[in-house]
């Protein structure tokens, strides 16, 4: 059996994703129904730092990938974009938790239109996680091997 943890520890963040984005529209509909929900740090802790985390470990994964994979023009695209979304991503939950500094209690509209913004960077990082896995991640051992990847192991662990 091979034995790579990061596989695992991609996996489980994925799921996070998920449950971030069902939690999201729970929290949208409470919201909508007159419903506190949780505050805005809560959430910023997920996303600007969790998955600053997470696209850090992506990003090392992918450029052994790119550096070591022999991949072909257009598998090299695909994991070329994918660490360009990243950064795509830091940024609009940077542009969120800004705007989430500023919002005052009571200003209700400003927040429900704030919590559906989101759930929709939610959603694209959901459909972005679920690329990386069906495509990206389905190649990553067989393309880099046993040796490589026990490697990535031992540097994930550093970030
Ligand atoms: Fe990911």
């Amino acid at each position: 059996m091979k034995k790579i943890l990061f596989m695992s520890s991609i996996a489980l963040t994925h799921g996070e994703i998920n449950e971030q984005r069902a939690f999201l529209a729970k929290f949208l509909q409470l919201y909508k129904n007159g419903y506190s929900v949780l505050g805005f740090d809560e959430l910023n802790v997920f996303f600007n730092v969790n998955m600053v985390r997470h696209f850090a470990q992506e990003n090392f994964i992918f450029n052994k990938l790119l550096q070591y994979g022999r991949l072909d023009e257009k598998f090299t695209r695909i994991v070329k974009d994918s660490i360009e979304e990243h950064e795509v991503f830091l940024d609009e939950f940077r542009q969120l938790a800004a705007t989430a500094d500023k919002i005052k209690r009571g200003e209700e509209e400003i927040t429900l239109e704030l919590l559906k913004k989101y759930e929709l960077v939610a959603w694209a990082l959901t459909k972005h996680a679920q690329l990386e896995d069906v495509v990206i991640f389905e190649e990553v051992a067989a393309r880099l091997g046993d040796k490589i990847c026990a490697s990535i192991d031992e540097e994930l662990k550093k970030l």
